[in-house]
């Protein structure tokens, strides 16, 4: 059998793919890797080939391996991820057949393997389910490596670099917003709504599998981060915040977990929180998720949920796929307020009297953060495990992207790509 190729690119044919086989083209032939691209229709990869050697000009690309593999094949999953060292998983929906690529063919066939979910029940019960089995079959298992999580996770991290001290509790803010408000159509494409009912259909196995996760017994911390339940304006952007539920503030807890029971760090307190511009905004959340909640107990609700996401989210997803211009006219600016100690490293079980006395204010910002930034995302997590794998985790397994990649150039390697990871201010506080 033929050498085994560095890196598999699986749901090239996808939005995410897309964006992504761009980056991993370039990537990989910096370093002189070897690549194919998976997905389960031959016409559609070569279509995507072809406009791959449209736009590099290069006749190299007509000779990239395509393989053919369906989630819904147990077969050619398996004969695709024999056929790599690296899986980069771009495919989606996939709480409800993503299980079998990890469990059936990557531990199989020891295979590392990324994704860019943000289904936070799959992530979840791959930690729970597979953490052994990968670790025996010595594979390096990370979910969530798109936009949502990685930002959040390797943000923190850098964060915390730059503190130099012990950050006591961290506050985010995202702002999703457009460059030109007037262009009209779908801004995220359908699968990630149809995962988002999916999500919130099937809320009770988070519940279970998230027992299972979080250890009852981390510290508690003091002073303890309050959670605000209620909108509210924060000092650092202009319009309301609401509280923000999902994979985001779980994966940066488990690396907070982890970075405890494996490192005997103090954890950071986490809560994450949305920006809406203006109070209307903020009546007309309030009014859609309603409108959500009232649909999502009912089959028919669910299915009318489906049939029409655009009446659902006002425009935000629709039945077709957002154009590129839509795409590229979206921004996001992500604001980290922490607060702890300065020059000050905390032991996890340490009592201390004084408050926090020092204050730090993180911002990252990029363009396009559903569809560039995360395939970006998940390429660069897909190639630093293919080239950095010294700077992994000692033992392999399941990990969160900020467990995974803390000690690779990630952050720097986002930053040189256009992300900006800026600290704004450094603040005393004074009680
Ligand atoms: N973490 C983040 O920040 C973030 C951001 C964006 C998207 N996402 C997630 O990423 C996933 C992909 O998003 P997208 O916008 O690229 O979706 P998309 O355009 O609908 O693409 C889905 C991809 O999955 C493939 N696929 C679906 N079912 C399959 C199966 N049974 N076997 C093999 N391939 C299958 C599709 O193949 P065909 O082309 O053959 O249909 C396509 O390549 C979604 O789950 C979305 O929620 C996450």
């Amino acid at each position: 059998m033929s050498e085994k190729l560095d890196l598999i690119l699986f749901g090239v044919t996808g939005l995410v793919g897309r964006y992504g086989v761009r980056y991993l083209y370039r990537l990989c032939k910096e370093k002189n890797l070897t690549w194919g691209v998976a997905g389960r229709s031959e016409y559609k990869i070569k279509k995507v080939l072809e406009k791959l050697e449209d736009e590099t000009k290069d006749q190299s690309v007509a000779k990239i391996p395509i393989i053919l593999a369906d989630m819904s094949d147990e077969q050619s999953i398996n004969q695709m991820t024999s056929r790599c060292k690296v899986l980069i998983q771009a495919c989606g929906p996939l709480r409800q057949m993503g299980e079998v690529v990890v469990q059936k063919a990557c531990i199989q066939s020891r295979t590392h393997y990324v994704d860019v979910s943000a289904e936070e029940n799959f992530i979840d019960k791959i930690q729970v389910e597979y953490h052994e089995d990968a670790k025996k079959a010595g594979i390096y298992v990370v979910c969530a490596c798109g936009f949502d999580c990685v930002i959040y996770d390797l943000g923190l991290k850098h964060l915390q670099h730059k503190f130099k001290g012990t950050v006591n509790s961290v506050e985010t803010y995202l702002k999703l917003d457009y460059h030109n408000p007037t262009l009209t159509g779908p801004s995220y494409n359908v699968s990630t709504w149809n995962s988002t009912i999916d999500l919130l259909v099937n809320k009770h196995e988070l519940k279970a599998l998230q027992a299972k996760i979080f250890n009852k017994h981390m510290p508690k911390l003091k002073p303890a981060l309050d959670t605000k339940y209620f909108p509210f304006k924060p000092h650092v952007e202009d319009g309301w915040s609401i509280l923000l539920t999902g994979s985001d503030r779980s994966v940066m807890m488990r690396t907070q977990q982890y970075l405890y029971e494996e490192k005997n760090h103090r954890p950071v307190q986490i809560q994450t929180y949305l920006m809406l511009k203006a109070l209307y905004y903020l009546i007309f959340f309030v009014i859609y998720g309603l409108m959500i909640s009232i649909c999502l107990p009912f089959k028919l609700g669910r299915k009318i949920l489906l049939r029409y996401p655009a009446f659902f989210s006002a425009g935000v997803f629709g039945s077709r796929e957002p154009s590129a211009e839509m795409c590229e006219n979206s921004y996001f600016r992500l604001t980290f307020v922490a607060k702890g100690w300065k020059n000050k490293i905390i032991g996890p079980h340490e009592k201390l009297n004084e408050m926090p006395n020092h204050g730090m204010i993180l911002q990252i910002k990029g363009n396009n953060p559903g569809y560039r930034v995360s395939a970006l995302c998940l390429i660069l997590s897909g190639f630093l495990l293919s080239t950095q794998s010294n700077k992994l985790p000692g033992k392999p397994g399941v990990y969160t992207p900020g467990i995974a990649f803390r000690d690779t150039t990630i952050v720097k390697d986002l930053d040189d790509h256009g992300l900006s990871f800026n600290v704004l201010n450094e603040f005393a506080i004074t009680s």
